[in-house]
Order: C-alpha cells, then structure tokens, then sequence
C-alpha cells in the first residue's frame, strides 16, 4: 500500500488536472459520464483524504462523515460552491478550495452571446432556415433589439459582472449595476453606476444575473421582481438557475411581460424536457456551458487539482472559499 494520500475525483477531469493528482496522490477517479449517485458516492468517500468534486455532487454533511475525520479538503473545480454544505465543513474544520478568476472571461463571453443570441433572435433565425421559411429577405422579419444606447443591467459586479461590463462597452451599452460588496471605484473605473436593485430592474433593457446562489439569492428573480421589469427587457443568467424562479419567468414571457431570456444555467439541470420554457421562441437555453473552453477548462482542473493536494499535505489552499 503506498504512503501517498487517498483521493476521490468525482468526474473526469481535464488530465492536466488529474496528472497534478495522480503524481502526488493516490487517486480513485469516478470515470463514468453521469455523475456518481449520492449513495455510491457515501461508499467511494470512505477513508479518503481528500475529495475533488464538481457541482453535479451535493458535498454535505452527511458525505462528509461518510468519508470519516481525516477528510482533509474538499476542492471544488467550479468558483461557485452552492452544492456544497460550508456551514458543515466549517464545522469539521475542513477547508473547502474553489477555481475562481481562470473562468471569468469564458462565462462572461457567453453571457454576451446570449445577450446578442436573445436581443438578435440568432435561435429563431438559425429554425427560421432550418424549417423552409425564408422565401426572400422581408423588411419586418426577425426584427430584434439594439444593443447600442440600450441599458445593461448587472446584477453583481464581481469578477465576472465586470468582465461583462468590459465586453458591454465595446457594444456602447449604457451601464448599471447593484452590487452592495463593490467599492464605487471600482465600478466607476468601468464606466459603470451602482444602484439599488429596484432601480435597476425598472430601467434596465438587459438585466444579466452574476451573483452566487445563497440564501439572499435564492429567486431574486420573481413574481414580484419581474413585474418591475420593464416587458421589453431581456433576462441573461449564467450564475445559477437557483437564482430565478422558472415559473415565474415562464409565466411573465407567456404573458408578454418580458422580451425573451437567455440561460446558460436552470434548476434543475438538465432542465426537463417537457419544460414549458423550451417551447418558446424567445428563450435560449444551454447547457451550463459558460466555463467550457478547453483552456478554461484545463485551467480549471489544475487550480482544483493545487487546492486538493495543498489540502493534503497540510498547506494552506492556493484559493480557499472564506
Ligand atoms: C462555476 O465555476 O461555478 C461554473 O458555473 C462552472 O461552469
């Protein structure tokens, strides 16, 4: 048996990550493309000394205990960490790493091509061709929405809403944003303007999501607040589904009281197929895909893959969520 420490990869990792792992630690990797069940997953932890996990896994206290108290770190290989119960591992005093920062500029790439995928109907317009509609260019078809002298809306000007905010400006877009945590400096060096929340919604023609999901969070996006929005506005949100109530945006698109929506990310995930939200025109739906470059990815893998093994030889973690 070797000395090295024991380790859990929940899913496949991008190698550079997981040749980090292999050179330093003993590894059992869960190889299969759908993610372990929780249960195989109680016996999997068992007697390991770290765990790398994804956010397909809910990392609780349960899991924790499963693995048993020389569970040294848990690394997750995503900067958001909302599947993981941090109050628990506080409690058994295990460090929990993140990859924040090598993701930034991917997602924010892909919450500006939903921005323009909505605004311009590039779905509809891709379906348009595919199923022999267009006969010959129509002076009022497909017509979309400006960007320029429009106003954005950023919900969270962290590292991400502030990438967005870089790209947003490129395309002469007017700048709001409600973030309590940002210094005004900041956000002024962006060319942006903090505001209160109900502000925002009621001004912005975008309203792009980029806060954590949390308590505070959790359907920020409702009834009540999409009714502040204005109907023409568009809905971007490559944070988290947790953050928006699907029903309620479902029912204000189908009532006309919103342009359209762009997602990069739904609750559940995968959104089920029989979704009413699939079925309309004016959303498009991906795959969480917003960190899903090959060198993000990579990137990703390595920083998860530092975190783990500082957390088993007893370092402090490169990136550690506070
Ligand atoms: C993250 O890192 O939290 C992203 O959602 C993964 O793509």
């Amino acid at each position: 048996m070797s000395n090295q420490p024991r380790v859990l990869v929940t899913r496949l990792i991008p190698e550079a990550g997981l040749e980090r792992v292999r050179q330093a630690c003993e590894v059992t990797v869960w190889a299969e493309d759908m993610p372990a069940p929780y249960e195989r997953l109680l016996d999997l932890v068992k007697g390991m000394d770290g765990l790398l996990c994804t956010l397909t896994e809910r990392i609780d206290a349960g899991l924790m205990d499963a693995a048993g108290p020389q569970l040294k770190v848990i690394s997750q290989m995503a900067v958001g960490y909302d599947n993981i119960d941090v109050a628990a591992a506080r409690t058994r005093g295990i460090p929990i790493g993140n990859t924040p920062g090598v993701l930034t500029d991917a997602t924010a790439d892909i919450a500006m091509a939903l921005l323009l995928a909505v605004s311009r109907r590039i779905v509809e317009s891709v379906d348009y061709i595919r199923t022999g509609q267009w006969q010959t260019w129509q002076p009022t078809a497909l017509l979309g929405t400006d960007l320029a002298g429009a106003t954005l809306g950023l919900i969270g000007l962290g590292r991400i809403g502030k990438a967005v905010a870089r790209r947003a400006r490129g395309f002469d877009l007017r700048l709001i944003a409600h973030s309590p945590h940002c210094p005004p400096e900041e956000a002024h060096a962006l060319g942006v303007e903090l505001v209160e929340l109900d502000y925002l919604l009621s001004e912005a023609d975008y309203v792009s999501i980029h806060t954590p999901l949390n308590e505070r969070t959790r359907h920020l996006i409702n009834r009540k607040t999409l009714a502040q929005m204005k109907p023409s506005a568009i809905l971007i949100n490559t944070a988290r589904g947790g953050v928006v109530d699907q029903h309620a945006l479902y029912e204000a698109l189908q009532a006309g009281k919103l342009r359209g929506a762009g997602l990069d990310v739904t609750d559940p995930e995968p959104i089920p197929l029989d979704d009413p939200l699939l079925g309309l025109p004016n959303v498009v739906i991906l795959p969480h895909i917003g960190s899903a470059s090959q060198r993000t990815r990579d990137r990703m893998a390595m920083m998860a893959a530092d975190n783990l093994i500082a957390g088993v030889t007893g370092q402090p973690l490169p990136t550690q969520v506070k």
